[in-house]
């Protein structure tokens, strides 16, 4: 293993390597255009860190979101030759480096400045299927008295759509949502399941006017490429046919799930029915 990237570093770190980059000032410029530049590569070098060599060696106005540079907030989502990746987990040596390594803005999203996407409707696409528990009983949530327990079971439900960073390389990667920019878009989508999944939830009702509209779940062609383009290993379109399944069971009738109601225990503690509370005293205390 260590050979392996003593390998790799004989073979890339010094190397010159070409970034083709889209550039975009909306106050000067009448469309996008490229503009090359040329850095030599170092040692475990991202494209991010790429892009702030550029910025910190040779133009200093190139626009690029990035926070965290570890893959937890999403900001840095770009389109490295054609796909859309987060680019501070991107290694410039996974790339073929012989040829210009072309990084966009997200596609399917307006350009504000250069590699930034403007990611307003996302974000309000986001906030319309309300992502976040609904109760019928508002009182509890508003005043708790106790816990909602949770079995590891109902937990694996939406588990894995819980683990969404809204970085929005789902809907760069989604051919429904480059012909339909009012699509709702797979992100959305598939957040709304993770909510009508979690069995502490009662807020498909209430979700459906953003999901089950005219741009909404069943503009969904189930291309997949939203599950393939996920940085997180989240698969949006499993989610999305799940959640149209939650639905037609709504429209026909079939009673949606509804969380038991909390039961008091002797104790006074609160609980839902079938799931037993934890142990009074862990054992060694
Ligand atoms: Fe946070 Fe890349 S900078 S995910």
């Amino acid at each position: 293993m260590a050979a392996d990237i003593k390998q790799l570093e004989k073979k890339y770190v010094g190397k010159e390597v070409e970034f083709r980059l889209l550039r975009f000032a909306p106050d000067k410029d009448r469309a996008p255009y490229f503009q090359s530049f040329r850095i030599k590569l170092s040692q475990g070098m991202t494209v991010l860190d790429a892009l702030m060599r550029i910025k910190e060696t040779q133009d200093p106005t190139l626009s690029y979101r990035k926070s965290c540079r570890m893959g937890i907030c999403g900001s840095c989502a770009m389109q490295v030759n054609g796909f859309p990746k987060l680019t501070c987990q991107t290694q410039v040596t996974e790339l073929n480096t012989d040829k210009p390594i072309e990084v966009r803005p997200l596609a399917n999203f307006p350009i504000l400045r250069d590699l930034v996407p403007d990611l307003r409707n996302f974000l309000k696409a986001h906030e319309s299927i309300k992502p976040y528990v609904i109760r019928e009983d508002a009182e509890e949530l508003d005043h708790p008295t106790g816990e909602f327990y949770q079995s590891p079971k109902e937990l694996e439900k939406y588990l894995q759509f819980a683990y969404c960073i809204k970085c929005g390389a789902c809907l760069a990667a989604c051919p429904t949502n480059a012909t339909d920019h009012e699509f709702l878009g797979p992100q959305a989508l598939a957040a709304a399941y993770r909510y009508v999944a979690d069995s502490r939830d009662q807020g498909l009702e209430q979700r459906l006017e953003a999901v089950d509209g005219p741009n909404g779940i069943f503009r969904c062609h189930y291309a997949g490429a939203c599950s393939e383009a996920c940085p997180k290993g989240v698969d949006p379109s499993l989610g999305i046919q799940l959640l149209k399944r939650e639905i037609l069971k709504y429209r026909v009738g079939a009673a949606h799930k509804k969380p038991a109601p909390l039961a008091v225990t002797p104790k006074g503690l609160k609980r839902r029915e079938g799931i037993p509370l934890p142990p009074e005293k862990t054992v060694g205390q």
